[in-house]
């Protein structure tokens, strides 16, 4: 029930409206693209409000980042995007909290320091219905009605975590509304191409990854050839009959490929274009994630407050995130990947790459079966990430549950939707954590 979204967020502007101004709020968010937006919102009508904050973007495994922001003796903190999962350390700090998620709780009855507004325990799916920034922008207006126009932020929140798979619907459907209602969004029906030029458009092509086409210089020529079409052309002054021809060509590549129904229904979809962004809301949730996993976060809460330099820094940014994307994509795509009985799975050299290698490689390399997982090892852990698809969750995969129990019992954390999570534990117990997640795995889909 958005009734209780609504009635919790002006429960949690209270809380911070009691705050006097001279107090420094602590924002802590996660690093991803819906993490970064719902920072960015909180951060802006805190600013609005007249007071100060600092914000900081965190990755998984929390706890080290948490130990830290326990010794700075803060009078109010506020977690967007994460903090259900982590509760247990959070009530032992002994602080104002706050906390605005959308993932997998761990309780529902907290201490009285801590306000857990979670959309799974307000009646609304955290997977499909609602996530970190839609949430914080509903704070957002409770502190102020005029913070209707982070609206396209809370949007592109939505988009990056990819809620708009199976189309947008509850909590977010009703912010989106408000946004098109308001002038603030503009919808549009197309495929994304975004780049300099067509070429460039094409080559960065990560998700959708179009199999000998993406990362291929060759494979992008041959086929600008082939379309009669010339390769510093500018993607918005194709006609629309190149644009049909095109379009046409990449959605079969994608249906060769073997993609799955759902996954082709989004990539010709309606899309937001959003005037103070300047930008359609998955293009910039993108560039959202590359700051965040390419390792410049703060430049992404710049790029979300506005700031035309960050902006253009990170479009540069992101070209070689990409690249690093593409180049891994392409060598498993040669060399294949490893498998147990429940899902397939693969080393890779970046943790917060992993899972996004994954994310695509699951959509549009490997066929709808099994699950995927990444492995990375540093500094003596490992970091693992996975993904399925909804036709596997819909046969039972909880990856969330697969991974927070394979860790559990190897003295690692893990957690996240059933659709994409995540687990680090000790390297030294890695053969025992996949035998364990293929047993729990197997299990979910009776095989
Ligand atoms: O890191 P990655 O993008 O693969 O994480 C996917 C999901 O799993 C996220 O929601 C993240 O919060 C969760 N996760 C977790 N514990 C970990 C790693 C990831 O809950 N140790
Ligand atoms: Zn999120």
């Amino acid at each position: 029930m958005p009734d209780d979204i609504t009635r919790l967020s002006k429960k949690a502007a209270k809380i911070i409206l009691s705050f006097p101004k001279s107090t420094r709020i602590r924002i802590i968010s996660h690093y991803d693209a819906d993490g970064i937006t719902a920072a960015a919102i909180m951060s802006q009508a805190l600013h609005r409000a007249g007071y100060n904050f600092h914000t900081t973007l965190m990755r998984n495994p929390f706890i080290r980042g948490l130990e830290r922001v326990k010794k700075e003796g803060n009078e109010l903190i506020i977690f967007t995007d994460m903090g259900s999962g982590q509760i247990e350390f959070i009530e032992q700090m002994s602080c104002k909290t706050i906390i605005i998620d959308h993932h997998q709780y761990l309780k529902e009855k907290t201490t009285s320091d801590v306000l857990q507004i979670n959309a799974n325990l307000c009646g609304v799916n955290g997977n499909y219905e609602a996530c970190g920034a839609t949430l914080i922008y509903s704070i957002a207006k409770a502190l102020d009605p005029k913070n209707i126009d982070l609206v396209s932020l809370a949007m592109a929140g939505a988009t990056g975590d990819k809620q708009y798979i199976g189309g947008l619907r509850g909590y977010n459907k009703t912010v989106l509304d408000e946004g098109l209602k308001n002038g603030f969004l503009k919808q549009e029906t197309s495929l994304k191409l975004s780049g300099e030029s067509l070429f460039d458009a094409l080559y960065y092509a990560v998700d959708p990854y179009y199999s000998g086409i993406s990362g291929n210089k060759k494979g992008v020529q041959e086929l600008l050839e082939q379309l009669k079409l010339d390769k510093e052309l500018k993607v918005e002054d194709l006609s629309s009959e190149q644009r049909k021809q095109l379009n046409s060509t990449l959605m079969f590549i994608l249906i060769k490929k073997g993609c799955e129904k759902n996954i082709l229904d989004t990539v010709i979809r309606n899309r937001y274009q959003s005037e103070s962004l300047g930008c359609e809301l998955e293009c910039f949730a993108d560039l959202l994630d590359s700051c965040g996993k390419g390792g410049n976060r703060g430049l992404g809460l710049s790029v979300c407050i506005g700031d035309k330099k960050a902006f253009e820094e990170a479009q540069n940014l992101e070209k070689d995130y990409k690249q690093d994307i593409l180049d891994e994509l392409i060598r498993l795509e040669k060399e294949g990947f490893e498998k147990k009985t429940s899902f397939k799975y693969f080393y890779s050299k970046e943790s917060s790459l992993g899972g996004v290698i994954g994310g695509v490689a699951i959509n549009f390399i490997l066929g709808r079966e099994k699950p995927l997982l990444s492995l990375v090892i540093k500094d003596g852990e490992l970091h693992v990430s996975c993904r399925g698809n909804q036709y596997l969750v819909s046969r039972g995969l909880d990856l969330a549950f697969a991974m927070k129990e394979a860790a559990r019992q190897l003295d690692g954390n893990g957690g996240g939707h059933a659709i994409a999570s995540g687990a680090t534990i000790d390297v030294e117990h890695e053969e025992k954590f996949l035998k364990l997640v293929d047993e729990i795995i197997c299990k979910q889909l009776k095989m």
